[in-house]
């Protein structure tokens, strides 16, 4: 079995590393880098640190707009399918990096393994919206981590090839949380104390494109009188500089604004926060997993569950909204079991190997 893999943004490295281990046991995989993302915080960390093995193609694509991003990937993407002739391809999560690996391989006439299938926020203002619609109905194999994922899927009238696997997102953390209690020395770092900080991040287009937006969260962080750590994604960075409200932050002796840390690091920052902030798919999970309450900066999410089960609240970017959470959510309910056994990896490796 030859198995090509289309990543290039954080998410889909820390995804990607409990699946490849699998996979690299049963077959061969070849890796492709779209380039997507760049900086080495958000990038080659995680390959150092998970142990991923270095890519056979970097496509080195970088930023630009979605079209722009999206075609040079496309142009490159082909490139390297028709001279490596996979069985099937997998690609992983709603980033433009998905987008072109699924358009790609669809033309070629290859199956596509969609990973993190099925989840819908039904705001097709997302571009990760129309990237995760567009990669489902393409895909061969849906690999859905979530029963609800199934259910969308099935809305949509995909049913053939739909696989409930579990998340292979908390595989990472089942494993990483372990390696991290052990090994992480973040909090001496910054000079913080578990459960007396909140953990902030902010990334998503509706967020950091609209001044409205950013300037409501930034003013809501900043009359917060409670210690804040904030690693901030580049996209973030350069919103906040360009407006002028990187400085508001900056100034302000609670908040520690930072650049991204590493995996182990900041599964770390989770595990013990008070409550984390943010507008990220994979973290309103990881807090989930790991028992924290999720004040989520979004008016919807694809991860209904953790809102279900009471341990994500939708506060959108409103400062009073912000604020009320901060003080006054306080979760202890019960958790379903809604994300699998941490076994979703080797469920979707057996699949591919029986087809
Ligand atoms: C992308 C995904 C988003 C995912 C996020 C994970 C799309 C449309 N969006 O958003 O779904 O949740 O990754 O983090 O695919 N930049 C750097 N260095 C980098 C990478 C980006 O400086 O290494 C800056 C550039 O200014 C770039 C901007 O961040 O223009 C946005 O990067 P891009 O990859 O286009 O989108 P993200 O916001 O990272
Ligand atoms: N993450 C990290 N360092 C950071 C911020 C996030 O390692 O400074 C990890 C986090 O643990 C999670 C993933 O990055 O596994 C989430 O990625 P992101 O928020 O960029 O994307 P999304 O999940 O929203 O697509």
């Amino acid at each position: 079995m030859k198995v090509a893999t289309i990543v290039g943004a954080r998410p889909q490295f820390i995804k990607l590393a409990p699946l490849s281990q699998k996979l690299r046991l049963k077959g061969k995989e070849v890796l492709i880098h779209t380039g997507q993302h760049y900086d080495y915080e958000m990038s080659r960390v995680f390959f150092d640190e998970l142990g991923i093995p270095l890519p056979d193609y970097h496509l080195e694509v970088g930023s630009d707009s979605h079209a722009v991003q999206t075609g040079k990937m496309l142009i490159k993407i082909e490139e390297v399918l028709v001279k490596e002739k996979p069985d099937v391809v997998l690609v992983y999560g709603d980033t433009n990096s998905t987008l072109a690996g699924a358009l790609v391989t669809a033309k070629l006439n290859i199956p596509i393994g969609h990973v993190e299938a099925g989840l819908r926020s039904f705001d097709r203002t997302m571009p990760e919206e129309i990237n995760r619609v567009v990669s489902d109905h393409l895909s061969s194999f849906c690999f859905a981590p979530t029963q609800t994922a199934v259910d969308n899927l099935k809305e949509e009238g995909i049913e053939n090839g739909v696989y409930l696997t579990g998340d292979v997102m908390y595989d990472a953390a089942l494993n990483a949380i372990e390696i991290a209690r052990g090994k992480s020395k973040i909090l001496a770092q910054l000079g913080i104390k578990e459960k007396e900080y909140l953990l902030v991040t902010l990334h998503r287009a509706g967020n950091t494109d609209i001044f409205n937006n950013l300037a409501s969260i930034v003013d809501a962080l900043g009359d917060l009188n409670e210690q804040v750590i904030f690693p901030v994604h580049p996209r973030t960075r350069k919103a906040l500089a360009d407006s002028g409200l990187l400085s508001k932050l900056e100034d302000n002796p609670h908040l520690k604004i930072m650049t991204p840390v590493g995996y182990f690091d900041f599964l770390l920052l989770e595990y013990q926060a008070k409550k984390i902030l943010t507008d990220s798919g994979g973290i309103q999970k990881e807090a989930y997993f790991f028992k924290v309450p999720c004040i989520t900066l979004r008016e919807n999410t694809e991860w209904v569950e953790t809102v279900e089960d009471g341990w994500n609240i939708l506060v959108g970017t409103n400062k009073d909204l912000i604020h009320q959470a901060v003080s006054g959510f306080n979760p202890d309910s019960h958790q379903r079991d809604v994300f699998g056994d941490g076994k979703a990896s080797e469920k979707i490796v057996e699949i591919l190997v029986d087809f």
